[in-house]
């Protein structure tokens, strides 16, 4: 069961409107509600101008409104080295989207519950998750779906109790097609349904990539960060040829960009002359807006709209919803 204030969007009561400033569930730490917030970091960057991939920019014009929704396209947030910016992409990008007034589920595919965290939801008082949905035959997605702050935008929630069902899918039949099966009762009420995988290739990860129409893959502007992505490309194309042949890498985002380090401009440099046009060309800049917004439980949409953080996941969702 869903607790009272996260009644789920499928007929429950509307959860109560918070008064401005309140997280609807905080976590334990919180921070002071926020000042109007300032327009901050670097100034907004015009199509033609040379931005920070290397490449001119592209207009993506504003999206048109949908008189329709669904059914989703599912896309995996996925790279199997840790604090790459999954977990921040998928709750900004979400938010992002929803107020381009599409419909999106967010589905927390990791044990650890960031996701939910993310969101303002405590993961360890939550009497039903993802977990349960897998596991329990007479529990449904829509039992366990919550609506967040954001408009437009639900979870599905997970904790702790998700590592186990790694372990016990694996003599399941049909086990890589468990989450597809879990989604598939919802998929029509949703524009966009984000995966946020944990950091690894295992068989929760495996199941994000056989429900998925595309990756999405955040790559940390960082030395090693390259290590590894072989082989998740590896993953990807085997899942392609043998679970998922609809399966494509949608785009490569660079997260933790910072423009004042050589250092980053490299890496940057090597990421496109690597990967091309499937490099996003939206960057996501290092601020330390992003973990202040992990605390608050909001997304930095509406967290810090006018944010240069904001602002570059509105043309992140731009660029995806074109793409
Ligand atoms: N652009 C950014 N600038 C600065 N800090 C960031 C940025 N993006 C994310 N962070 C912070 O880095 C940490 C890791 O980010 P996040 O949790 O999104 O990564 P992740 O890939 O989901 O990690 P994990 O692999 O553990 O699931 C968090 O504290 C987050 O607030
Ligand atoms: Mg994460």
């Amino acid at each position: 069961m869903s607790t009272p204030e996260h009644a789920g969007p499928w007929g429950g009561p509307p959860p109560p409107t918070p008064p401005s400033g309140v997280p609807r569930a905080s976590v334990e730490l919180s921070l002071a509600p926020h000042a109007a917030p300032a327009d901050e970091d670097a100034a907004e960057q015009s199509a033609g101008e040379i931005g920070p991939t290397g490449r001119p920019l592209r207009v993506v014009s504003e999206p048109p409104l949908i008189a329709h929704h669904g059914p989703a396209k599912i896309l995996a947030i996925c790279n199997q080295k840790g604090g790459v910016g999954k977990t921040t992409s998928t709750i900004n990008l979400g938010a992002a989207l929803s107020e381009y007034g599409r419909r999106v589920l967010l589905v927390d595919f990791d044990p650890q519950g960031a996701l939910s965290v993310g969101l303002g939801v405590h993961p360890h008082q939550l009497d039903q998750t993802i977990y349960n949905v897998i596991m329990e035959r007479d529990v449904t997605v829509r039992d366990v779906i919550m609506q967040t702050h954001v408009e437009g935008m639900d979870l599905l929630p997970s904790n702790i109790d998700l590592s186990a069902a790694e372990i016990q899918l694996v003599s399941e039949v049909g086990r890589e097609h468990t989450l597809v099966r879990t989604l598939r009762p919802v998929i029509d009420h949703y524009d966009y349904v984000l995966v946020d995988c944990q950091p690894s290739l295992g068989l929760l990860t495996v199941n994000a990539l056989a429900a998925a129409d595309g990756v999405l893959i955040p790559l940390e502007c960082e030395f090693f960060s390259l290590r590894g992505v072989a082989l998740l490309i590896d993953t990807i194309e085997k899942v392609r040829e043998r679970l998922n042949p609809k399966l494509e890498i949608t785009g490569i985002l660079a997260t933790m960009y910072d423009p004042r380090t050589l250092h980053s401009r490299e890496v940057m440099a090597r990421v496109v002359e690597a990967f091309g046009e499937v490099v996003f060309d939206t960057v996501i800049n290092r601020t330390v807006r992003f973990p202040e917004t992990t605390v608050a439980g909001e997304p930095i949409t509406r967290w810090a709209p006018r944010s240069a953080g904001a602002k570059a996941y509105r043309a992140l969702a731009r660029e995806v919803i074109a793409r």
